[in-house]
C-alpha cells in the first residue's frame, strides 16, 4: 500500500492523468542531445510545457539546466490540475561533465569501490544540472565483442558484472535517496541485450532459459538488491517474445520472482517496435501487450498517452493495472522526495559550483590510470623515463581531442579534455625530448603521414604508437564484423615498427579486439580503453611508471574475430583440444581455440608468485563453508597491485558446466618482498546454477579450484561438495 498521499491523489486522478504518469518524453524545453536516438514523436519546448501543464508527462528525459529545470517543474507543479511534479530523466553513464572511463574499462580495475565513487562524483555533477534520475548502468553482459554497447557493461564475466552493477548503484544513489545529490540508478536493459545473434545490434536472441537465469539476470538482481528502483526493458526478442511485452520477464520473473517493487521503463519507442517485430498489428495491440506485459513507462512513442485510455475504457485493460503502474510511478517520485520539494536538485547556485570540482579530476585521474590494462612488457620496455630517453608519439589519437569521452557521453566538458600529448609533455622533464607525428587519420591515411612518423620513430628511442577505434565504433548500433584496427592504422603500425625502435602500443577501444601483425608484436601494449578527461595524464602516470598498472581483461582478447562469441566461461565440449592432438578438436582450421590475451590478464612493473591454494576442508559439508587461503608474494622490485582471482569448476553436472567460472577475486597491494595470506570463502551457493529441470542449486561432486592471476593460469586443486545428511546426493536450494 503506496502512502496517503499517493492514494488520494490516484483516487482524484482522471485516467488520462493516470496514463500521463508513464509517459517519458524528450526533454524539447531544454534540449541537449536530442540527436542520440532517431527522430519520433517530435515535438518543440511549447508543446512539452503544454502537455506538463494538462499533466500527460510523468518524466521528461535527456535534458540538463537547473534553471529551465525550475521552469518545467514550476508549471507541473503549479499549473497543472494535480500539481504532480516531473522526474528529470538522463542518460549519464559514466559522468557528467568530468567523464570517466568507459564502463567496460573501469570494469577492467576490477575494483568496483572506484565504479562506486565515479558514480557517485557524476551523481553529484548530474544532479546539479537538474537531473533526479539516470538511465544507468548498463548491466548486460557482453560475450560477444562484435557487439557495440559491451563498452557500456562491465564485460563478459557475471561476478564481475554483479559486483560493478552493486557498486554503481550504491554509488549513483548514495546513502539518501531524498538528498540533493542522490541519482536514481536504471539498470538496463532488461533483458539479454548482449547476447543478440552474431553481436548484431537489435537483433534476435535464441538463448537457454539455464543461460538466460545464470548470465544474464543476475546482474539485475544485484543492482535491485543494491537499491535500483527503475529497471529499463531492452530491444531484442528472447526466445521470440521482444523484452519490452515479455510477461515472463517483466511481471513474472520481475514482480513474481524477485517482489520487484519499482518501474519499468522502456527502452526508447521500444513499444511502437513491436510492430516492426511483427508482434502487435498496430499501435494499440503494441500498446496492450507491452503494458499487460509488465510496462509502466513508455518511452518516447506516445503509445500509451495515444491508446492507454482506450484500451482501460474498453476492459481491455484493467483500471487496477493502471492503478498499479501510476502507484509505482508516483513511488518513485516519492522515494526521492519530489513531493515534498519538487525543487530538488533543481538549484542554479549549486549547478554552477557544480561545474568544476578539481577533486573530480583527480578521481578522474586515477580512475583513468586504474584502468589500463597492461597486456605485454618484453625486454621492460616500460615505464619510461622523464629524462634521457627521445620519445616518438605516434599516431591519430596522439593529439586528438574527438575521440577522449566514449560513447555515451552526453555534457562532457570538452574544455577540460587532456589529449595524450598533454599529458606526456606534463610528465616529462624536457618536452623536447618528445616528437609527435599522427602518422595516419583514423580511417584513412595522411599525405607523406607515414613518412613523417617513420622518420620520428627512427630518431627516437621508443616509439609510442596511440592507435584504436574511432569512439564511434562502440556503443549504440555500433556492431562490428571485424573487430580489429582500420587498415590505415594498421599500415602505420607496420612501417614504424620496421624501424626496430622499440614500440609501445597504446590501444583507444570500446571491445576486445583482434591484434595483428606490428600491433600483436610490438614489445609492449597496453589497453587504455576510452579514459575520459584525464585520459592524457592518466597514460602518463602508467606510462612513466607513476602507476604501476593493475587493471585486469573484463573480456578475453580473441587470436582472430571468427572466433566470436569467444568468452572464458564456455562449457566443456566432448572434443577439448589437447596439445599434443590436434585433429578432431574443438578448435578452428587456422588457430587454436584460445584466446590471445585471456579473461583476467594484465600485467604491472613487478611479478606476483601464487602458493598452492588450500583449501580448509577437500569436502565441503552441504551447509559449510570452505575457505581457501593462497600466499601471494611481489616478487619483483617496485610496488604493485595484484587482482587474485578465484575459479572454480564442476566436474561432472546435470548440466554441461563452464570450463571455469570467477567466483571471487580480490585487489591487493604489495611493497617488494612482500607476502600476503588472501584467504576467500565459498559456499554451495556459490556453486548453484539452473539445471535442466529450471531448478537452481548446487549439486553435490568435485570441483577444482584454482586461486590465480587471470583465467587460463594455475594449477586445480580439488574439493568435494557433500550432499545433505537426508536426501544424499541432488538436492537442491
Ligand atoms: C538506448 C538506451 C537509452 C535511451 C534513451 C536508447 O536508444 O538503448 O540505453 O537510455 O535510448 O536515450
Amino acid at each position: 500500500m503506496a502512502s496517503s498521499r499517493i492514494e488520494s491523489l490516484l483516487a482524484r486522478m482522471t485516467v488520462e492523468e493516470k496514463v500521463g504518469q508513464l509517459g517519458v518524453f524528450a526533454d524539447m524545453v531544454r534540449p541537449f542531445a536530442p540527436e542520440v536516438n532517431p527522430e519520433a514523436n517530435v515535438s518543440n519546448a511549447e508543446q512539452v510545457l503544454q502537455q506538463v501543464r494538462e499533466g500527460r508527462v510523468g518524466s521528461l528525459f535527456n535534458g540538463v539546466g537547473a534553471e529551465l529545470g525550475r521552469q518545467i517543474q514550476r508549471v507541473a507543479v503549479e499549473e497543472s490540475r494535480l500539481g504532480i511534479p516531473v522526474i528529470l530523466a538522463a542518460d549519464v553513464i559514466h559522468g557528467m561533465r568530468t567523464v570517466f572511463p568507459i564502463p567496460l574499462g573501469e570494469a577492467a580495475s576490477f575494483e568496483p569501490e572506484l565504479a562506486e565513487r565515479t558514480a557517485r562524483a557524476t551523481a553529484v555533477e548530474a544532479t546539479a544540472a537538474g537531473i533526479h534520475w539516470t538511465y544507468a548502468p548498463a548491466v548486460d553482459i557482453a560475450r560477444d565483442q562484435r557487439w557495440g554497447r559491451g563498452a557500456e557493461g562491465a564485460g563478459e564475466d557475471v561476478v564481475l558484472g554483479c559486483a560493478f552493477a552493486a557498486a554503481r548503484v550504491r554509488g549513483f544513489q548514495g546513502g539518501d535517496l531524498r538528498a540533493a545529490d542522490a541519482l536514481l540508478a536504471t539498470p538496463k536493459h532488461f533483458a539479454a541485450y548482449g547476447a543478440v545473434a552474431a553481436g548484431m545490434e537489435y537483433n534476435t536472441v535464441d538463448i537457454a532459459p539455464q543461460t538466460l537465469r545464470d548470465v544474464h539476470l543476475p546482474p539485475f538482481q544485484a543492482a535491485f538488491a543494491a537499491g535500483a528502483l527503475s529497471v529499463m526493458t531492452s530491444f531484442n526478442d528472447i526466445n521470440g517474445v521482444p523484452a519490452s511485452a515479455n510477461r515472463e520477464l517483466l511481471t513474472e520473473i520481475l514482480r513474481g520472482e524477485w517482489n520487484f517493487p519499482g518501474v519499468v521503463i522502456s527502452d526508447y519507442t521500444a513499444d511502437m517496435e513491436l510492430i516492426a517485430h511483427g508482434y502487435a498489428s498496430d499501435a494499440r495491440d503494441a500498446t496492450r501487450k507491452a503494458f499487460l506485459a509488465g510496462m509502466d513507462m513508455s518511452m518516447q512513442s506516445g503509445f500509451f498517452a495515444d491508446h492507454l485510455p482506450a484500451l482501460v475504457e474498453d476492459g481491455e485493460v484493467p483500471v487496477e493495472a493502471l492503478d498499479a503502474a501510476v502507484r509505482r510511478v508516483l513511488e518513485l517520485k516519492e522515494a526521492i522526495g519530489l513531493f515534498d520539494d519538487p525543487y530538488r536538485s533543481l538549484d542554479p547556485a549549486r549547478e554552477a559550483d557544480a561545474s568544476y570540482l578539481p577533486a573530480h579530476d583527480a578521481l578522474a585521474r586515477d580512475a583513468a590510470r586504474r584502468s589500463i590494462v597492461l597486456l605485454k612488457n618484453e625486454g621492460a620496455v616500460l615505464p619510461l623515463r622523464k629524462a634521457g630517453q627521445r620519445i616518438a608519439l605516434v599516431g591519430p589519437f596522439a593529439r586528438d581531442r574527438e575521440n577522449i569521452e566514449g560513447c555515451w557521453t552526453l555534457f562532457g566538458d570538452k574544455s577540460r579534455y587532456v589529449t595524450l600529448e598533454a599529458g606526456l609533455r606534463a610528465a616529462l622533464a624536457d618536452e623536447a625530448l618528445l616528437a609527435v607525428e599522427p602518422g595516419c587519420g583514423l580511417e584513412e591515411p595522411l599525405d607523406g603521414g607515414i613518412d613523417a612518423a617513420v622518420a620520428a620513430a627512427r630518431a627516437a628511442d621508443v616509439v609510442v604508437l596511440a592507435l584504436g577505434e574511432p569512439q564511434r565504433y562502440s556503443g549504440e548500433a555500433q556492431s562490428r564484423t571485424e573487430i580489429v584496427l582500420p587498415a590505415a592504422q594498421q599500415a602505420l603500425a607496420e612501417a614504424v615498427a620496421a624501424t626496430d625502435t622499440p614500440l609501445v602500443v597504446l590501444l583507444r577501444n570500446g571491445r576486445a579486439l583482434a591484434l595483428h601483425g606490428a600491433v600483436r608484436d610490438a614489445q609492449a601494449i597496453a589497453v587504455t580503453w576510452f579514459l575520459g578527461t584525464q585520459t592524457g595524464h592518466g597514460v602518463a602516470d602508467v606510462l612513466f611508471g607513476d602507476y604501476s598498472p593493475s587493471a585486469r581483461l573484463p573480456v578475453s582478447f580473441p587470436l582472430a574475430s571468427g572466433q566470436q562469441p569467444l568468452f572464458y566461461n564456455h562449457p566443456r565440449t566432448g572434443r577439448p583440444e589437447l596439445p599434443e592432438m590436434k585433429e578432431f578438436k574443438a578448435r578452428w582450421r587456422e588457430i587454436p581455440d584460445a584466446p590471445l590475451y585471456p579473461f583476467g590478464h594484465g600485467l604491472g612493473y613487478t611479478t606476483f608468485e601464487y602458493g598452492v591454494p588450500s583449501p580448509s576442508t577437500g569436502r565441503l559439508g552441504w551447509d559449510e563453508t570452505l575457505t581457501v587461503t593462497t600466499t601471494v608474494t611481489n616478487t619483483g622490485a617496485v610496488a604493485g597491485e595484484e587482482v587474485v582471482q578465484l575459479y572454480v569448476h564442476d566436474r561432472v553436472a546435470s548440466r554441461v558446466r563452464p570450463v571455469r567460472e570467477l567466483k571471487a577475486f580480490r585487489k591487493i597491494a604489495l611493497q617488494p618482498g612482500e607476502s600476503a595470506q588472501v584467504a576467500f570463502t565459498l559456499d554451495r551457493h556459490a556453486l548453484a546454477f539452473t539445471n535442466p529441470r529450471g531448478e537452481y542449486g548446487a549439486e553435490p561432486g568435485l570441483f577444482d579450484l584454482w586461486v590465480c592471476a587471470d583465467a587460463l593460469a594455475g594449477e586445480a586443486v580439488q574439493f568435494e561438495l557433500l550432499g545433505s545428511g537426508d536426501s544424499g546426493l541432488g538436492i537442491r536450494d
